[in-house]
């Protein structure tokens, strides 16, 4: 293995090197259009422990939406200021379009019902908000997330904040959107245990929902399939995000929204490589890597039968390589990693410095960017309870 402070090094000049070249640009073109389906890259280690990387790219194509920061960066003189723009952006007040279409507010309704429906889970209890609560950050705060006859899965709850703005879901990266990813939980056993007939009969059964989904997939022969449900949760999830933090304030122009020591961790994440990983507007979700690229954590922190991206594509230098996790509203949603196991930020971002730079960050310096990233907490979406339809007797009865 190669001396850790100089792989530290390359990391950090990989990304000068990016920032230099104007990578940070991947954002803005990626936003232009919206229209081009791509999914994250991946970068691998190169021989040496050196983090090859492909690009600085931003928002996932998916979701578009211009970003302010764009203009703050164009004009302004301050260094770090244009650095952070260019590296990472801003949170947009809403998402305007979808894989290139505008956000249907009909599948967005109909979304934010099916996302607090616990009749799409076999036990007619569990719904999304379960382990993404809105109430607190998205996600469930809890090591590993409890579901279906109250089964433990072997991950912890990533939160639904700001996800379309990621390339790829899940910690792994294994479904390429929302819609996509919504699948998942709905039939996964340890989550809500159900199939896509019993979730179609359920939804056929309520007029109310025959009636939502008909206006929402409008010219369909059968508006109501597992299908729509998946995109009408997508619709949904693309409003919950947090524009606003005190960093995308400061970003913009505002001196007063972040101060000394909040600055100084900005510069030492920017300097000592976090942000080779952790960039686009999301502070992650957009490339993979080994957790552990220098040092890999102890069994307690990296389980060894979780082998992250290998379980998806069966090659062996994806073994315990995982997405670069989005840092937005990180002081909300410990316990951190895919295991859960750190609930503690400060010791999370130290883990960070010896697993993937090989740099023992001191107290201070892991706590001054422990309070930037507290900077990233933005306006947390306020979203009223639904009112959901009843049940008619044609409706399947919960079971175990
Ligand atoms: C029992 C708990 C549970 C339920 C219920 C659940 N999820 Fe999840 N969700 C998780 C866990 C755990 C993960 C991470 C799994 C992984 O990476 O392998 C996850 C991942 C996700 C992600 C990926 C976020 C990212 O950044 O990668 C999204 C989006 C999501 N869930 C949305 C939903 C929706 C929509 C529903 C309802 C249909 C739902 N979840 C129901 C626990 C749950
Ligand atoms: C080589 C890439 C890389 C570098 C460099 C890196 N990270 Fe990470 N980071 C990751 C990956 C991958 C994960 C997900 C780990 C997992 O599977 O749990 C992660 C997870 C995290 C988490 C946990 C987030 C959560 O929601 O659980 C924090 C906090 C974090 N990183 C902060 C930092 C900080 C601060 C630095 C710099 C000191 C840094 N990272 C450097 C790749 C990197």
């Amino acid at each position: 293995m190669q001396h850790p402070t100089r792989t530290g090094l390359a990391i950090a000049a990989t990304l000068l090197v990016a920032v230099a070249c104007g990578q940070g640009d991947g954002d803005r073109a990626a936003t232009a259009d919206g229209t081009t389906a791509e999914t994250a890259t991946q970068a691998t280690p190169a021989a040496g422990g050196r983090v090859a990387l492909e690009g600085v790219p931003g928002t996932a194509p998916t979701a578009n939406a211009p970003d302010p920061a764009d203009a703050a960066a164009a004009g302004d003189g301050d260094r770090l200021r244009t650095t952070a723009a260019a590296l990472f952006g801003t949170i947009p007040e809403r998402v305007e379009e979808l894989r290139g279409q505008p956000l249907s507010q009909a599948q967005v309704d109909l979304g934010h019902m099916l996302f607090f429906e616990p009749r799409i889970s076999r036990s007619q209890l569990i719904t999304c908000n379960t382990c993404h609560s809105i109430g607190t950050g998205g996600a469930d705060n809890v090591p590993a997330s409890i579901g279906h006859g109250w089964q433990r899965g072997p991950r912890n709850s990533p939160t639904v904040f700001n996800a379309v703005f990621n390339a790829a879901q899940f910690w792994d990266g294994r479904a390429a959107d929302l819609a996509e990813q919504a699948k998942g939980p709905v039939q996964a056993s340890v989550e809500m245990n159900s199939t896509p007939e019993l979730v179609v009969d359920t939804l056929r059964s309520i007029p109310s929902y025959v009636e939502r989904f008909g206006r929402a997939f409008p010219g369909q022969a059968e508006p109501v399939s597992f299908d729509n449900m998946a995109l009408a949760l997508e619709a949904f999830e693309a409003t919950l995000v947090t524009p606003d933090s005190r960093f995308d304030r400061w970003v913009l122009g505002d001196d007063s929204a972040m101060d000394e020591s909040e600055r100084r961790g900005l510069e030492l994440f920017m300097a000592s490589g976090c942000a080779s990983c952790h960039n686009g507007r999301n502070f992650g979700g957009q490339t993979y890597f080994p957790f552990g690229v220098i040092e890999r954590p102890g069994a307690d922190i990296l389980p060894e039968g979780d082998k992250g991206r290998f379980e998806v594509t069966a090659t062996a230098s994806d073994e315990y390589v995982f997405r670069a996790a989005p840092l937005r509203n990180v002081e909300l949603t410990a316990p951190y990693f895919h295991s859960g196991q750190v609930w503690d930020l400060e010791q999370a971002v130290a883990i960070m410095g010896t697993a993937q730079l090989g740099r023992e960050l001191d107290d201070d310096e892991a706590s001054a960017i422990a309070a930037f990233l507290r900077t990233l907490t933005g306006r947390q979406p306020k979203v009223e309870y639904p009112i959901l339809p009843p049940s008619t007797p044609q409706t399947p009865r919960p079971s175990q």
